[in-house]
């Protein structure tokens, strides 16, 4: 499935791109930063020789990370969205009409001035995304430069006719590539297999740092983790076939608990779907998960739905705080607390009835979907997790992030199949089977001090203890909700 996924809160930002740093041998590193205004041009530095390190930038408006890239000889500099819901790394064709219609902000890709540009498969380019988006053209090869290193001859696509205004760098499994689900090419080495194939990286997988909801960058790690950027344990959880009988193609792990804590009390939360397989996806901008988790999720923070049943809060929520913590791979697996700074995003519209009449709503972070459909744990809960995707070893491995650290020390993966460093096997999940419900339902002890505000003595302090308000239709949504629909 490719979930590239769209929130438009109409908050416009502009561009800004940060700085890679230099890593040990085997590890490549790139910044990703969130959009804001006049940030400073890149500074890239070569490092000495492997490390990619690639700065993230998280694009409010897009809702998008993105990722600084250069694409043929000489370079063009191109911003891209990183998915790790998706497996090609594509650029729009500056001759598609949406960017003759100026609307290319991010960079496009004229190949007609890249004398490195070969085609390799024309017109067997074709991917649409669960927003219903698309992109057509062909499959490329080209010079492709991202955080300090230089590919020679990476295969992508080109966006020939689009309605997405920028490209995509897909880290997702090979076999999830949309020409091969197409059948119009074979399997190729994308990105993290090709910074294996030419030597710069020692294992095909990376780790993700989003950073926090108000910060503005964060980074991916190819071939290495940074043990600087997390607390406590990294425990290394088993990835799933999304389909029966198929291989791992997508970061699918099992949600086996969460437990919502606040000062008046812990509860964990129950759902018919546990163990859920939650595909981590950093290309969908909220998670959505069972409804009956939501359900309880929504009765402990306090959130309110409207007539379509998107939840929001009280923009005063950012400061509440309860906490959320998530489980993954049975008893002693890893473990991620998401407070609700992080869930309460961008305004969406007024609350229109209840004890915050008149207030902003803003959306939550956790959206419900039927137990039927793809649960998905997007950017609103892996900006709290440091993660490592293993795509050699089908594992994923999950600590708690810490938030704003400048301090970096990176350690790569030894060898090829080696598996993530300094982490360690959730010790029970061989026990994990399919559809126990896990929990008894929850008391709601830590319902009453969920949303009191974080700066407060009290568990009834300002903007907390609202009750009864949870109706439908005390929202109204102004600018546009999210979009999301599965393949
Ligand atoms: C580049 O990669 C393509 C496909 O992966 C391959 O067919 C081609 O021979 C490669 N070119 C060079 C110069 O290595
Ligand atoms: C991280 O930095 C941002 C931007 O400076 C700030 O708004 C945010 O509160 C910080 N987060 C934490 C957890 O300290
Ligand atoms: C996460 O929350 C749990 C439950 O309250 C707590 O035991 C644990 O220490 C927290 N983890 C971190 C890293 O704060
Ligand atoms: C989920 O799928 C099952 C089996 O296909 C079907 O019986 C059920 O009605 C579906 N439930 C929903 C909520 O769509």
């Amino acid at each position: 499935m490719k979930c590239r996924s769209v929130q438009k809160l109409g908050l416009l930002a502009s561009l800004g791109v940060g700085a890679a740093v230099a890593t040990p041998d085997g590890v490549v590193q790139l910044a990703i930063q969130r959009r804001n205004v006049a940030d400073s041009r890149p500074i890239l530095p070569r490092a000495s020789s492997s490390p990619v390190l690639e700065q993230l930038q998280n694009d409010r408006s897009e809702g998008a990370y993105m990722a600084e890239v250069k694409v043929g000889t000489p370079p063009q500099t191109l911003t891209l969205q990183l998915d790790t819901g998706s497996s090609d790394t594509w650029v729009v064709s500056s001759g598609a009409e949406i960017c003759e219609q100026g609307q290319c902000d991010h960079g496009s890709f004229d190949r007609s001035q890249s004398n490195s540009y070969t085609v390799l498969a024309k017109d067997a380019f074709s991917t649409q995304y669960a927003d219903k988006t698309s992109a057509q053209g062909d499959y490329f090869n080209d010079v492709f430069s991202i955080g300090s290193v230089t590919l020679q001859n990476l295969t992508m696509g080109i966006g020939l006719e689009t309605d997405i205004p920028f490209g995509l760098v897909g880290v997702g499994y090979p076999s999830n590539e949309a020409g091969v689900a197409e059948g119009t090419i074979d399997a190729y080495p994308n990105l993290p297999l090709q910074l294996v194939k030419e030597g710069f990286t020692n294992t095909v997988a990376f780790s993700m740092w989003l950073n926090d909801l108000d910060a503005s960058a964060g980074n991916i790690l190819f071939g290495g983790i940074d043990t600087a950027k997390f607390e406590g344990p990294l425990t290394r959880v088993k990835l799933y076939p999304t389909h029966r009988q198929s291989a791992v193609d997508e970061f699918a792990v099992a949600l086996t608990s969460v437990t919502a804590v606040s000062k008046s009390g812990s509860d964990k939360l129950g759902s018919a779907s546990f163990p859920a397989p939650v595909i981590l996806d950093s290309g969908t901008t909220v998670s959505f998960l069972p409804e009956d988790l939501v359900a309880e999720i929504y009765r402990e923070a306090n959130v309110i739905t409207d007539d379509s049943g998107t939840g929001a809060v009280p923009c005063s929520y950012a400061n509440a705080q309860g906490y959320f913590s998530f489980g993954f791979g049975g008893p002693g697996g890893a473990v991620v607390n998401v407070s609700m700074s992080e869930l309460v995003l961008g305004v969406a519209g007024t609350i229109t009835g209840g004890s915050h009449k008149g207030q902003d709503a803003c959306t939550f972070g956790i959206q419900a979907v039927s137990s039927n459909d793809t649960f998905i744990l997007g950017d609103t809960f892996l900006r709290s997790a440091f993660v490592v995707y293993d795509l050699v070893n089908n594992e994923a491995a999950l600590a708690q992030t810490k938030f704003n650290v400048s301090d970096s020390n990176v350690i790569a993966f030894a060898s090829l199949s080696a598996t993530v460093p300094s982490s360690t096997p959730a010790p029970s999940q061989d026990a994990i089977s399919q559809g126990v419900v896990t929990a008894t339902p929850a008391s709601y002890a830590a319902a009453a001090a969920f949303t009191a505000s974080s700066g407060a003595a009290g568990p009834l302090g300002p903007g907390g203890g609202v009750a009864g308000v949870a109706l439908a239709t005390l929202v109204s949504f102004g600018v546009g909700v999210f979009s999301f629909f599965v393949l």
